[in-house]
């Protein structure tokens, strides 16, 4: 592919980094430094016109939405926390795909009154339990969710579960399923006008990619 406009593109380290860059590889884009190693922020790839930042995950959706990048990827997770407001989500990339659950100690009762949950995803969570008629207290953790129930912090946690191996060290079990989660590709909405053809191609070969 060529590019007529620069382009940067927002990935976090970890395995969204893996699962993304041999689908950029197929349309061509390539780093300069191996991103899993250097502490370089903003990388060239062998484009003049094409760069990827680095930034943490929870921040991809927060520079695309700004303009400070013009594509990121982003967990599903992420992006329903963000709000997705003035991104577009074209494309599901189909990586780093786990399920989002409510999840607690065998035999928690979701329906008792006043529960109290342990999450990172405070907005998945209010919004899941509000569409149940459920008034629920929401408590916002920032990692290691399944500890929350063993110290008596929360009743349940709403939580990313992909082996269960984290859950099950914890003794704990998913009660129910809110969601399927995978990475998405998400695109500024002005850079998706101002920059339309090579913005639009890109997406395209992904998605070719993705298969
Ligand atoms: C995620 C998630 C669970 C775990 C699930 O945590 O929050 O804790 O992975 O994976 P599993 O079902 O395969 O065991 P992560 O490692 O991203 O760290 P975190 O606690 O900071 O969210």
């Amino acid at each position: 592919m060529n590019f007529d406009s620069p382009i940067t593109i927002a990935l976090s380290k970890g395995r969204i980094m893996k699962d993304t860059l041999p689908l950029l590889a197929a349309a061509g884009i390539e780093p300069q430094d191996d991103p899993s190693t250097t502490r370089k922020l903003i990388l060239d790839t062998n484009h003049d016109n094409v760069k990827l930042v680095l930034i943490r995950a929870t921040d991809v959706p927060t520079y695309v939405q700004w303009g400070a990048a013009d594509l990121g990827v982003t967990g599903k997770d992420t992006l329903m926390e963000h709000g997705g407001e003035g991104l577009y989500e074209p494309l599901d990339l189909q990586i780093a795909k786990c399920g989002m659950w409510v999840a607690g100690k065998p035999g928690a009762d979701l329906t008792a009154r006043r529960l109290r949950i342990a999450t990172k995803y405070v907005r998945a969570a209010k919004d899941y339990f509000a569409e149940r008629g459920q008034q629920v207290e929401i408590i916002k953790l920032y990692g290691s969710m399944e500890l929350a129930p063993l110290v008596g912090l929360s009743d349940l946690i709403v939580d990313l579960v992909e082996t269960g191996n984290t859950l099950k060290a914890n003794g704990l079990v998913k009660l129910e399923h809110m969601c399927d989660i995978s990475s998405r590709l998400v695109v500024n909405k002005a850079s998706w006008k101002m920059k339309h053809k090579d913005l639009h191609a890109l997406v395209e070969t992904l998605r070719t990619a993705v298969g």
